[in-house]
């Protein structure tokens, strides 16, 4: 069975006061949730290390944003996976479309941050999506096949199947446009099978998250479609109460 993943990408939001307070609202209410669905959530770097401790004991797990591309060195402004390793968090968001967009981030980057991820035992959730043009024009099979191909093709099987894979269409982050629960299925099922074209059936364990302006009012239809794995949310996860009720669309 497929895990299911309900995760909060905060972005350049909250001071550490205000993260610790939302994971302890989050915390707090989680018991709400059907016990399967699991939380992650990705503050800043700046308080990572407050979060992780404010999770401890709640099941509560933690990402960062992104990583260097390098081990060490000279990188000014850089974080290395191993420092982040080190803080006691489990997962890395790579490929975010606002790091691609406005950090030039490439395939490229993407495939040193996957090293550096796996080399600290760390587990990406890797990104993947179209732009609005590449949707109205048809384009965004052939997209999002390139972003799976160029990157994830690259890790081994083992790297494989601890991947995790979130599909955001860039027209519908930060926009409240939701991709329609049929539209989400859609493109869902034909990332899966772009992985079984590589991976075979270890691909039917993958999880694939939805981003996007997901919300507590339209999860549930989203969640509830074959290839949809959970979410991976942004604005909706910085009230605890959203996040959970959003954890709440999990009726399977
Ligand atoms: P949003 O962001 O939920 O605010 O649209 C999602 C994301 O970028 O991960």
């Amino acid at each position: 069975m497929r895990r299911q993943i309900v995760a909060g990408n905060w972005k350049m939001n909250t001071t550490p006061i205000e993260g610790v307070e939302l994971i302890k609202g989050v915390a707090a209410l989680k018991g709400e949730v059907c016990s399967s669905v699991e939380f992650v959530v990705a503050p800043p770097f700046t308080h990572l290390s407050e979060v992780v401790k404010a999770t401890r004991g709640t099941g509560i797990l933690v990402a960062a944003q992104n990583c260097a591309t390098e081990a060490k060195g000279a990188y000014t402004g850089e974080i290395s996976a191993s420092m982040i390793a080190s803080l006691g968090v489990e997962y890395v968001i790579l490929g975010h479309s606002e790091r691609r967009e406005y950090y030039g981030e490439t395939s490229a980057t993407l495939n040193k941050k996957m090293v550096q991820v796996f080399a600290n035992n760390l587990i990406p959730i890797y990104c993947v999506g179209e732009v609005l043009e590449e949707r109205e024009s048809g384009k965004y099979f052939d997209v999002v096949k390139a972003q799976i191909e160029e990157v994830v093709f690259e890790l081994t099987e083992e790297q494989f199947e601890k991947t995790i894979i979130a599909y955001e269409p860039v027209w519908a982050i930060g926009t409240g446009k939701t991709a329609s629960a049929d539209q989400a299925q859609e493109i869902h099922a034909y990332i899966r099978e772009v992985l079984k074209s590589k991976f075979g059936v270890k691909a039917e364990n993958t999880s694939i998250l939805y981003g996007g302006s997901c919300n507590p009012a339209n999860a549930a239809e989203i969640f509830s479609k074959e290839d949809v794995d959970g979410g991976l949310i942004g604005g909706a996860a910085l009230v605890a109460e959203n996040f959970i009720n959003i954890g709440k669309g999990f009726k399977k």
